[in-house]
């Protein structure tokens, strides 16, 4: 469906090309993954998720297409009871790169937000490229954390992790890591001490999607199959949030496994992410790509940790996911 919005494009390589603007449909599928071979390093997120994207009410998967063929994509995801425009998955064709496509597309979908959800005031995203001087003149930075990748082959890993933790709770060196049933996690993520002090940025930040702690957002969170740990139900200093694995275009038999790291305290983040990969490690069998979003400052005694106790390989060295905001 053509989507019927009031825009002009402004100077530039695109301004005469017959640029059209659309909302995603099962149709475009194909077309769209075979314009993200290689994207994110392989660990593209959008093979698993576009169908039940473009079936979310509050959001529309936008297409930018030439000649009738799609060169680029942005979903637009209205968030933070009406208040966000969460914007996510660009890419653009890789022949159509480097002409501003990417521009014009986003330049596009704030003006759908202007459009057709004037509640809206800021739009956010997430990116882990190096920003340079014109991104900070044009964004405001909430937070930002620091990236650890790590792969591994979950059989493998699965035997060695057991003799691990069984080492390190032998020694009293693990602290509690307490699964949060779903009902129990609203009353730990809205107190307002856990949203001043655990959360960077004041932002839940799940698999690379900004939330602001409300109850409406926590709503769209508890429907998906999260775990959620901290060390304290009553006076947490850090929470962890595991995302189940998906299937990534990586590989035949590759995952990806994501766990957002909220809080400062090594140890209690070592515990839960021992307690989350030991858990999820029982459903794989084959190559796992772990991604670990915490504080910068930890994230060199985490590499130590990952790649000297638990044994498992960097996928890529430290690298940084900003939360970036402006206003629509
Ligand atoms: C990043 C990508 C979308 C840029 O597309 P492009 O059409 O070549 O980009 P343009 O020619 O419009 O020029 C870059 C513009 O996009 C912006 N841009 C670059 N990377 C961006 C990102 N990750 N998120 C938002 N904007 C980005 C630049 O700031 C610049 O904007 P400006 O002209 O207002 O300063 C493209 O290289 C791509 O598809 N890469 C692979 C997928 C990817 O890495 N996506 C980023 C998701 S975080």
């Amino acid at each position: 469906m053509k989507l019927e919005v009031a825009f002009t494009l402004d100077s530039g390589p695109n301004a005469d090309a017959e640029l059209e603007f659309m909302v995603a449909s099962e149709k475009e599928f194909e077309e769209i993954m075979a314009m993200s071979e290689g994207i994110y390093g392989g660990m593209d997120y959008l093979p698993s998720r576009y169908h039940s994207w473009i079936k979310e009410p509050d959001r529309t998967v936008v297409l930018v297409k030439k000649d009738g063929e799609v060169i680029g994509l942005q979903s637009v995801c209205i968030v933070d009871g009406g208040e966000t425009a969460l914007m996510e998955g660009l890419r653009v064709a890789p022949w159509e790169r480097g002409k501003g496509v990417a521009r014009v597309l986003q330049q596009f979908c704030a003006e759908l937000v202007r459009q057709r959800h004037p509640g809206v005031k800021v739009a956010r995203l997430t990116r882990d490229d190096k920003l340079g001087p014109k991104d900070f003149l044009k964004y405001r930075v909430i937070t930002k954390q620091a990236i650890l990748l790590m792969k591994f082959n979950a059989r493998d890993f699965s035997l060695r992790l057991r003799d691990i933790v069984a080492a390190l709770r032998g020694s009293n060196r693990l602290p509690p890591a307490l699964l949060l049933e779903k009902s129990e996690v609203p009353a730990v993520v809205l107190d307002p001490v856990f949203i001043r002090k655990v959360l960077p940025g004041q932002t839940i930040i799940q698999d690379w999607q900004p939330f602001q702690p409300l109850a409406s957002n926590l709503a769209l969170l508890l429907k998906k199959e999260l775990r959620w740990m901290v060390d304290s139900r009553a006076d947490p200093l850090v929470a962890t949030v595991c995302s189940p694995p998906f299937p990534i275009p990586k590989g035949q038999d590759w995952v990806y496994l994501n766990v957002d790291v909220f809080g400062q305290d090594f140890s209690r983040i070592q515990s839960q992410l021992l307690a989350h990969l030991q858990n999820r490690i029982q459903t794989l069998e084959g190559n796992v790509m772990c991604e670990l979003f915490l504080v910068p400052e930890l994230w060199e005694a985490m590499a130590q940790f990952c790649t000297c106790v638990l044994k498992v390989e960097l996928a890529k060295d430290y690298t940084e996911q900003y939360l970036l905001e402006y206003d629509i």
